[in-house]
């Protein structure tokens, strides 16, 4: 664990799959603990930043109170609060917020300034989401399968819908701890070709990886299906024509008896119930959603007491 002070988390693929495992681990012990009433103030007087440029209430809500938790401080710091909002640029924000806190947490748009804050930063940076990649919710999708399934490695997660940031975490996520991940989209709205080939050459074997058209073909065999929304923070205006496209991945009680009996359904939340998911599975035994929502809080837990420590 030693391994991960002082590291960023800016893509799940930083980390090894031992190194991933450690936090799963420390997760599901900070969770018991928790559970049990039992001190985990691992972060006494540690403060984290947290700059949000898109909106949040899983995100923003589960890591203020982790740190709480872990008796730390977490500030939170909108664009408009910010000199930032402004047109401070990112490199000095970093340098002069590292002087401050023990950790930054941003969520934006591009990737390049997440990448560019953790140059210019001396305390470990962790992507709270962009446009291309959600890494703390994929933590948080593994511990709740493993809580689910008891295992990982082996099982299949079929994704239906958009290739898009969450897609991309789960595409290394699973990857690296040795899930076969599918992933149905339509044409168009597949995932960056490069995540993809990261995910292959991080999988024992490329085949592991499944870049498919047809919903039906992914969720045959799998054990966990996960869906997200059809647009994205930054594509409301593309809403009306993505509804028109992706009408056919949508998961729903027919998609879900072509899976595997006992297949756990998931979302990263907030869902649009009627387009990417059916109300009707969404509220059934099978999904798992506020699981995978609390799971947020204890993931990152795991993160900022590892990288914080
Ligand atoms: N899943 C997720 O990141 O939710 P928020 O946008 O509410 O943080
Ligand atoms: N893909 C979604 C995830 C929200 C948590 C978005 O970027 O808006």
């Amino acid at each position: 664990m030693d391994s991960l002070k002082g590291r960023d988390y800016l893509t799940i693929a930083d980390f090894s799959q031992e190194e991933v495992w450690s936090l799963l681990e420390l997760a599901r012990d900070l969770k018991a603990k928790q559970k049990a009433g039992l001190p985990h103030q691992l972060l006494k007087g540690k403060t984290l930043a947290m700059i949000f440029q898109k909106a949040s209430t899983r995100t923003r809500v589960s890591f203020e109170t982790a740190m709480f938790h872990l008796g730390g401080l977490a500030m939170f710091l909108s664009k408009n609060d910010l000199q930032m909002g402004r047109g401070e640029p990112i490199e000095d924000t970093a340098r002069v917020l590292s002087r401050y806190v023990d950790g930054i947490l941003i969520r934006t748009y591009s990737h390049q300034e997440v990448l560019d804050l953790a140059r210019y930063a001396d305390v470990p940076v962790i992507n709270g989401l962009t446009d291309d990649f959600h890494p703390t919710q994929a933590l948080a999708d593994l511990l709740t399968i493993w809580e689910h399934k008891d295992t990982l490695a082996g099982l299949k997660l079929a994704y239906v819908g958009d290739g898009n940031n969450v897609a991309h975490s789960l595409l290394l996520a699973g990857a690296l701890v040795g899930m076969h991940v599918a992933v149905a989209c339509p044409q168009g709205y597949e995932p960056n070709p490069a995540v993809v080939e990261k995910a292959k050459a991080l999988a024992e074997s490329p085949e592991q990886i499944q870049l498919l058209r047809e919903p039906e073909e992914a969720v045959r065999g799998a054990q966990v299906l996960y869906t997200d929304v059809w647009a994205s923070m930054g594509q409301e205006a593309e809403a009306a024509q993505r509804r028109k496209v992706f009408a056919r991945y949508q998961i729903n009680r027919e998609l879900l008896a072509m899976a595997e009996p006992e297949a756990i359904v998931m979302h990263c939340l907030p869902a649009h119930r009627g387009e990417e998911i059916t109300e009707e599975v969404i509220e059934g035994p099978q999904s798992v959603v506020f699981d995978e929502a609390e799971n947020r809080m204890h993931a990152h837990k795991a993160i900022l007491a590892a990288l914080l420590g």
